[in-house]
């Protein structure tokens, strides 16, 4: 170990090493690992610690590691632990002696902070353009079935009539949530660890603030102690990447429930869906059964590095090089899942029959019988218990509650106990009125507020929508 064995006697014990190793992990950092490499290779510049021709055969020569990475033809030692030494070593098989001067001012513990923040920034930016293809498709199914109808459901129970798409809508509004947790993760990580050494600060004059600006970073940590050992940002992803698959998850579920056969609403294009080695007949929604599953394993990545972080006093301890694997796990994850679920929704079919007779099921349009009461000048918790005693006779009689008898009507509002309501007892319309304000049209028309799913409200977050994600 050249670059930190000089207080020991002989080598480390070798199952030792290889526990401490990470190289199978963080090589993923490689090229973060040359990119901050070289920004601080130009601090040393600045700060007189290298010299010109120093700075330039270092640029050039961590400029041949990166190519040799992207050929393939660099190997990774797993003798040299980790991702910081490998490049370090690569850089002095290239130019030599020089290389030796590279980790002046610099600790592992701000390197790998630093490669771990650029690492995460451009992952969150291309988690992002996932998920806008996520929302894509599923504001592209809501447009292509825009006046389909179904229950919406409370208690998995059928609870009121609302458009598909606004049912659709929902999960876009959810994905956006997630792309704005992550744009705010990702600028509380957009700061410069650089130059905050082991644990107190570097020992040479690096401008901080031109190292930052050079790689990108909004700006400097203010603390060495905090900064060596902070991961709060890699919690806050991991936070992001759980909570987006909670969200896949849930809709995955609803794609299991929606294609089972009795249901219909739905069903999965051939692609995504797999057979039974032993059951001929069966065509099973996997793809979303797995993307529940990984939903599980990201939470369980949160929970356990949040299990490492706890009880940890400040300053880098060894621990923390346990942030990788779940952190990059999840990544992968979530990215997979979110491009999985696209292809399900852009392959999907809808079958609004079906959905319509659903949303005819269960009397959803209870409520809306109830509101037309209360315009009627009934009191809502009376137009309640009476539309209740009209739902338990539409249920004995197996009617819907549109066409039950002037005479079923009239004798529900008879029996009440609020003179308001006997009153209408007697107008030859009530019964009418009532039955209309029954439709599944007219219920859906009343949910008139923003956010409501009234059709014209549905097709105003629609058009907002495609706007907003660049769909004609
Ligand atoms: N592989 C280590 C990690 O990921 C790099 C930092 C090592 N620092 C140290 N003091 N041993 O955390």
């Amino acid at each position: 170990m050249k670059t930190w064995g000089g207080r020991f006697e002989g080598g480390p014990d070798p199952t030792a090493a290889d526990f401490g190793r990470s190289i199978e992990t963080d090589v993923e950092l490689a090229f973060d690992d040359i990119l901050g490499s070289m920004a601080h290779v130009r601090a040393l510049g600045r700060a007189g610690v290298l010299t010109d021709a120093e700075v330039e055969a270092l640029l050039a020569g961590l400029e041949a590691v990166r190519a040799d990475i992207e050929s393939g033809s660099l190997r990774w030692d797993p003798a040299l632990e980790d991702v910081h030494m490998n490049v370090e070593s690569a850089l002095e098989a290239r130019v030599g002696p020089a290389a030796r001067k590279l980790h002046t001012g610099r600790s592992r513990n701000d390197q790998v902070s630093t490669d771990l923040r650029l690492w995460l920034r451009r992952t969150i930016d291309d988690l992002d353009g996932a998920l806008v293809g996520l929302e894509r498709a599923l504001v592209d199914l809501a447009r292509r079935n825009v006046d389909a109808v179904m229950p919406a459901h409370t208690h998995t129970q059928p609870a009121q009539p609302v458009l598909l798409a606004h049912h659709l809508l929902a999960h876009v509004e959810m994905l956006e949530r997630d792309r704005s947790r992550l744009a705010d993760a990702r600028r509380r990580a957009n700061v410069s660890p650089l130059g905050s050494g082991a644990v107190a600060g570097s020992g040479f004059p690096l401008d901080r603030e031109a190292v930052a600006a050079e790689l990108g970073f909004a700006g400097v940590t203010r603390n060495s102690i905090d900064a060596s050992g902070d991961r709060d940002f890699v919690a806050e992803a991991l936070a992001g990447f759980a909570i987006a698959m909670v969200h896949l998850s849930r809709l995955a579920e609803e794609l299991v429930w929606w294609s089972h056969p009795r249901l219909g609403f739905v069903r999965l294009a051939d692609a995504f869906s797999t057979g039974s080695s032993m059951l001929p007949n069966k065509r099973n929604p996997d793809p979303a059964e797995l993307v529940r599953a990984r939903a599980a394993r990201v939470v369980g990545d949160l929970a356990g590095f949040l299990a490492v972080l706890k009880g940890l006093p400040l300053g880098y301890q060894r621990d923390l090089q346990e942030d990788k694997r779940p952190l990059f796990e999840s990544a992968r994850e979530l990215r997979r899942s979110l491009e999985v679920l696209a292809g399900i929704i852009a392959s999907l079919t809808v079958d609004e029959a079906r959905l319509q007779a659903a949303a005819a099921e269960g009397h959803v349009t209870a409520t809306a019988v109830a509101e037309t009461l209360v315009e009627l000048g009934v009191a809502f918790r009376s137009a309640h218990h009476v539309v209740g005693r009209l739902v338990r006779t539409a249920e004995v009689d197996g009617l819907s509650l549109e066409v039950l008898s002037d005479d079923a009507v009239t004798a529900a509002l008879r029996e009440s106990d609020d003179e308001s309501v006997r009153a209408l007892a007697g107008d030859p319309t009530t019964a009418a009125r009532l039955r209309a304000a029954a439709s599944i049209e007219g219920a859906l028309a009343r949910c008139n507020v923003i956010g409501g799913t009234a059709p014209s409200r549905v097709a105003d977050e629609l058009a907002a929508a495609s706007r907003r994600l660049g769909l004609a």
